[in-house]
């Protein structure tokens, strides 16, 4: 019996349209949806930025690889991976060999996405900043794991979805 792996997943910064995009695409697809962040949130019991309060970021980064490991070798549908998961060089090695599409979004359009930054605690003081620096931090890890880049800005998901469906079928 061949191993179950996601039939795609998902990366990019916070604002990136992953869990807009990766719903359409696995609904396309005729597959389940999960994101990371929601599989940490069952296994604490509490909310992502509940965690970060109550318990840091170390104990939610450590939640996050663990969820990453699990999802990438049970679960067949589309994942998506918390924007900063891909910071676990443990991560970026185990998704070596699968379909990995990094959604790129500049500034702008991130800013717009996110908002206030409700629900993300890393946003919680000034989220155009913060965006701009983990953009800079990241975009070399995103495009390292990535076997397909997608650019988000100024497009519609449905069309962003389209793209990647396409990618998939190659
Ligand atoms: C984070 C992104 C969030 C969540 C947590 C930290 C990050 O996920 O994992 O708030 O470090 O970029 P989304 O990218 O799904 O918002």
């Amino acid at each position: 019996m061949s191993p179950v792996r996601p039939a795609c997943v998902l990366v990019g910064l916070m604002g990136a349209g992953k869990t807009t995009v990766g719903t359409a695409l696995a609904e396309r697809l005729g597959v389940a949806f999960r994101d990371t962040d929601h599989d940490v949130e069952a296994v604490a019991g509490k909310p992502v930025s509940e965690i970060f309060i109550e318990d840091g970021e170390d104990r939610f980064r450590a939640l996050e690889r663990a969820a990453v490991a699990t999802a990438l070798e049970t679960f067949g549908g589309v994942l998506a991976l918390g924007g900063g998961a891909i910071l676990a060089e443990e991560t970026r090695a185990r998704l070596a060999g699968h379909t990995v599409v990094f959604l790129s979004v500049e500034l702008a359009d991130a800013v717009k996405r996110v908002g206030l930054g409700a629900g993300r605690p890393l946003l919680a003081i000034n989220p155009r900043a913060t965006l701009r620096h983990l953009m800079s931090q990241r975009a070399p890890l995103y495009r390292e794991v990535a076997t397909h880049v997608v650019v988000t800005d100024g497009r519609e998901p449905a069309e962003v979805t389209d793209e990647i469906l396409a990618l998939l079928k190659r």
